[in-house]
């Protein structure tokens, strides 16, 4: 890395963001040593590996790490590789019978907990010691998440994600289950893609369609820490009103259409009997309520008979997600009772091509009412029809990237207010990258 000018690829004063952060090989490679492998990032959700003995295989970078639960209540990490000749021991998901998991190649084989514990011919090596093990990975648990972080010196994961353990303490993600789970490639640099969802100021560019339905300038940006959010947050609560964009005067505009087309346009997120419950708050006779509040007061009843501590939440928050943003790669719409998130990682160490994840997490009546999802994966993101909002935002990535690799413009202007928490990223990535 000795003779990379890593000046040229830094924030300069005048916030302008140097395009090849998101173009050259040179600066994933940078990425990789700096960022990726000292930040924590999500493995999988916990509900992925329930039984002892099921693993999730990790890819960052060029680094495989097998996430494996070896106790009930237990979960390591390994760096994906045998002690042997180096062959890696799980691909996929799965499940290793009798706790042990065993090389296809020469057979040796290794515990839960990764001591070795069988080497065929063992006579024939030279003598080893007793205790030998995989490498481990460093691994805790968050949300319902698991969280791995291949720097042996980075803080512990609850200081690295502070403040967002409190500010998202009432919404028990620990407690949703994966309704769906999709995986896709994308043509573009993991920034373009994460960028793409850590702002509103493309939705009157890219998603017009919405904007009867969407108020889509009085979101509220805020840093929390090396992390962000955005959305309606307190100061910019749901209001059913078009975007002012549109200039529609009160009157020319139906409020109880517009909660219609919201609750339509989230389908993914919301429950069945939350969607019926619309025609009932729009035809109930006005009591001095707006239609809003009495869809609030209805979504807090129905999501309590779930076991949700609704309590937790004022009624605002009922309608209004927290998109927030954990920084290095994820983020997603979280709402009391359900959330969306998506995960995004270089594809290798690509510069042009990353690995999407969106799980879909609802809050499951009992426990026991949860069957397990398969992760669906398509190699190439025109396979799918994702819905007319993020199919825009699909499209749009490819000329994201080729854009970015012209030699004219410079680099990218960012909007003060409604790209803040893209540029804090970039800011964050900094520190990485300058702090060694
Ligand atoms: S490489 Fe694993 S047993 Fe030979
Ligand atoms: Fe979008």
């Amino acid at each position: 890395m000795g003779d990379i000018n890593l000046e040229s690829f830094l924030i300069g004063d005048d916030e302008v963001v140097p395009r090849a952060r998101y173009t050259s090989g040179e600066f994933a490679a940078l990425e990789f040593e700096r960022l990726w492998a000292r930040v924590w990032q999500v493995a999988c959700r916990e509900e992925e590996i329930a039984e002892i003995g099921d693993y999730y295989e990790y890819l960052i970078g060029d680094q495989s790490l097998l996430v494996v639960r070896s106790d009930a209540d237990v979960v390591r990490a390994y760096y994906n590789t045998c002690l042997h000749r180096g062959t890696r021991l799980a691909e996929g998901a799965g499940h290793f019978d009798n706790e042990c998991i065993r090389c296809r190649y020469h057979a040796w084989r290794y515990d839960l907990r990764g001591k070795l514990i069988e080497v065929v011919d063992a006579q024939e090596f030279a003598p080893m010691p007793l205790d030998v093990c995989l490498d481990q990975v460093r691994v805790d648990r968050w949300g319902g998440f698991v969280w791995v972080c291949l720097d042996p010196a980075a803080p512990p994961l609850l200081e690295y994600l502070d403040p967002l353990p409190t500010l998202l303490a009432p919404y028990h993600l620990d407690r949703l289950r994966i309704r769906s789970y999709l995986a896709t490639v994308l043509p573009a640099n993991w920034k373009v893609v994460v960028d793409a969802f850590n702002e509103g100021y493309h939705v009157q560019g890219t998603h017009p369609q919405i904007l009867p339905w969407t108020d889509d300038v009085n979101l509220d940006y805020e840093t929390l820490g090396i992390h962000s959010h955005y959305g309606r947050l307190p100061n910019a609560r749901r209001t059913l009103r078009p975007s002012p964009r549109l200039g529609l005067a009160e009157g020319e505009y139906d409020e109880g259409e517009i909660l219609a087309s919201f609750v339509a346009g989230l389908g993914a997120l919301f429950y069945d009997d939350e969607r019926a419950l619309i025609d009932k708050v729009r035809s109930a006779p006005p009591d001095g309520e707006t239609i809003l509040s009495r869809y609030q007061k209805g979504r807090r009843e129905l999501l309590a008979t779930r076991g949700v501590a609704v309590e937790e939440f004022a009624d605002d928050q009922l309608t209004s997600a927290d998109d927030v943003f954990f920084f290095p790669n994820m983020v997603g719409p979280i709402y009391p009772g359900n959330a969306i998130f998506f995960r995004v990682r270089p594809n290798a160490l690509d510069p042009d091509s990353s690995v999407k994840d969106t799980w879909f997490l609802e809050w499951p009546r009992e426990a026991t009412d949860y069957k397990r999802a398969q992760r669906r994966f398509y190699p190439n993101w025109t396979e799918r029809d994702w819905g007319r909002i993020t199919n825009q935002d699909y499209a749009n990535m490819e000329h994201v990237q080729v854009g970015m690799k012209s030699r004219g413009g410079r680099g990218l202007r960012l909007n003060r207010r409604q790209e803040s928490n893209i540029l804090h990223m970039h800011r964050m990535i900094d520190r990485y990258l300058t702090d060694s």
